[in-house]
């Protein structure tokens, strides 16, 4: 959510069409953020996946071989037992999958974008029969509290708003250094 607000101050187009969205479904809704209502907000969808895309909180995923494997086209062969770490942050800001990945830009996730890329270069839940367990438990509630925070509040940018955010290299979750600083104004 932290991420996501940052990237709606800097981002007034994206914001606006957001609260947009999120005020036409409320409208419908009696201004009830309820279950029903997140789930008709397809452009809200698409920015908390960016966001995600973005800033994965969990930056890479371990595995253990458990069978040896070639990979497929290489001579890679991968010995059972071996550690293994799938860069996450990495495959999200490769450019062969997502151009100017620097760019925050919802409309990578219209679903004709997400159809023309391979599935598993956008990981963050994971993969797999780890997968997060919690993932519709933790896009809800992301979403409930976005929507929510939107329909009251407009985020803008401040001169303590970097235009990009640097990561912490140190953390073990997602962060930024210096924290997130943006205004927050009450709608009127
Ligand atoms: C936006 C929120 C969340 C993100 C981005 C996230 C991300 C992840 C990731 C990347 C993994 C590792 C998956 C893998 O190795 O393939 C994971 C595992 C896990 N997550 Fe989440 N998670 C989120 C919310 C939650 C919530 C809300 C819960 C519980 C209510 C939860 C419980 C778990 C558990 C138990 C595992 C371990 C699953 C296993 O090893 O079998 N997560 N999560």
């Amino acid at each position: 959510m932290s991420f996501c607000i940052h990237e709606l101050a800097v981002n007034p187009h994206i914001q606006d069409r957001l609260r947009d969205e999120v005020d036409s479904v409320l409208s419908k809704h009696g201004g009830q953020v309820t279950y029903e209502a997140v789930h008709e907000m397809s452009y809200l969808d698409m920015v908390v996946a960016e966001t995600l895309r973005k800033y994965p909180p969990l930056t890479e995923l371990d595995r253990i071989c458990t069978v040896a494997y070639t990979i497929p086209g290489s001579n890679v062969k991968i010995e059972e037992g071996t550690k293994l770490i799938i860069p996450v942050y990495a495959i999200h800001h490769d450019p062969k999958y997502y151009p100017d990945p620097e760019k925050f830009d919802p409309e990578r996730f219209t679903e004709e974008q997400k159809a023309s890329r391979h599935h598993f270069v956008y990981l963050p839940f994971g993969e797999g029969p780890r997968i997060c367990i919690g993932m519709r438990f933790g896009l809800i509630q992301t979403k409930l509290g976005i929507a929510s925070l939107v329909s009251k509040f407009i985020f803008s940018a401040t001169s303590k708003t970097p235009a990009k955010l640097q990561m912490d290299p140190k953390a073990t979750v997602a962060s930024a250094l210096g924290g997130i600083n943006v205004r927050i104004t009450a709608r009127t």
